[in-house]
């Protein structure tokens, strides 16, 4: 306490006053401090299929009862913290366009990518963009067309391409070299419906539904990339496809941005062996953690756009509960010591680097 000499009552109860203040002011600013600083985290948007009903194959009837697209769009609405949504080009196959921009706009949302649907039906079993068979193959690569002229018409940024039905399942199957032209060369048609104003993005997964699926992990993305040498054109990490691959999913951002290409995110976790789809920092904290750290550092200035299927959880809680986690995790890095994590990878020593980043939990 302020030593008060020689004051009258008034003095000492206005120097009182004045010293609450200070102390009220400075825990003021100790909270302030401590508060998450989230404005500088990358904006999410909530894939409509999260919000749908899911099913897999062993519960092909779905796990919760439909949800219909109007009320996919009105709970994304509700989600604190979620500015845009993706969706599907064949959500328009029974969908009215110009409703589909009105329930947007009426939720305060925008569309931040259009996905391309070139694995769902069974004409494309066997391959899509690679499909031996020119009318489907054609049918595959109109479709991504097709994405090119919706994301115009939704007013999205981008379009997306995960090859999901092009690869292989059992050995001689495919003929390699073959295989890789009409995947690079199908790909370089929907790029030059995009340009110059879409961005196309290249999701790469190791298998499901196929055994091997060609854009496997982002080594190979990277080489499709390089090789189209687009500017246009860069890849999507899906975080738990990048598991999947036995990536770092932090590498893997280096990687891609090293040369300006992640263009998408699609957050989730995983357990690591099978695209589990799970709340995003439920499984994998730390490797969370430096997912986005290195988004951060090298300057990741797209949308985490959340791509999860919560089978057996209420859609809308997971993916609040998705971006909670991912907020309070870069809030999380404000405190981490960067300079001294730098200083202790220069030592390329494991205690080194684990005593800075430890401190930000123990
Ligand atoms: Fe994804």
């Amino acid at each position: 306490m302020t030593e008060l000499p020689h004051m009258s009552p008034e003095e000492v109860s206005e120097s009182l006053s004045q010293e609450n203040r200070e102390r009220k002011g400075a825990l003021q600013q100790e909270a302030e401090s401590l508060e998450p600083q989230v404005s500088d985290c990358p904006k999410f948007s909530a894939g409509l299929w999260v919000l749908a009903q899911t099913a897999d194959r062993f519960c092909v009837s779905g796990y919760g009862p439909k949800v219909p697209l109007d009320e996919q769009i009105k709970i994304a609405g509700k989600l604190d913290g979620v500015d845009g949504v993706e969706c599907h080009g064949s959500d328009f196959d029974d969908f009215e366009v110009q409703r589909y921009v009105d329930l947007v706009a009426e939720q305060g949302l925008v569309t931040t990518n259009v996905n391309t649907n070139v694995w769902g039906t069974a004409k494309y079993g066997l391959g899509a963009f690679t499909h031996r068979d020119p009318k489907i193959r054609s049918h595959a690569i109109d479709e991504g067309k097709r994405s090119c002229a919706l994301a115009r018409e939704l007013g999205a940024p981008s379009m997306a391409l995960w090859l999901g039905a092009d690869g292989f399942d059992y050995p001689f199957q495919i003929d390699y070299p073959t295989h890789w032209d009409l995947l690079i060369d199908g790909i370089r048609q929907v790029a030059e419906e995009a340009a110059p104003d879409l961005k196309v993005g290249i999701e790469y997964k190791l298998k499901e539904p196929r055994t091997h699926v060609t854009v496997s992990t982002v080594g190979a993305c990277l080489a499709i990339l390089l090789e189209l040498n687009l500017p246009h054109v860069g890849g999507t990490i899906d975080f738990g496809h990048a598991l999947m691959a036995q990536e770092s999913p932090a590498e893997s951002v280096c990687l891609l941005q090293r040369y300006d290409k992640l263009f998408n995110v699609h957050f989730n976790d995983a357990w690591g062996y099978w695209d589990d789809d799970m709340i995003p920092g439920t499984v994998h904290f730390w490797t969370t953690l430096e997912f986005l750290y290195y988004c951060r550092k090298m300057d990741y200035q797209g949308w985490f756009g959340l791509d999860m299927f919560p089978y057996r959880e209420d859609g809308g809680q997971a993916a609040q509960m998705a971006v909670d986690n991912v907020q309070a995790m870069w809030a999380k890095l404000a405190e981490l010591d960067t300079a001294a994590l730098e200083a202790a990878q220069e030592t390329m020593g494991a205690i080194e680097t684990q005593q800075v980043i430890r401190k930000l939990i123990f």
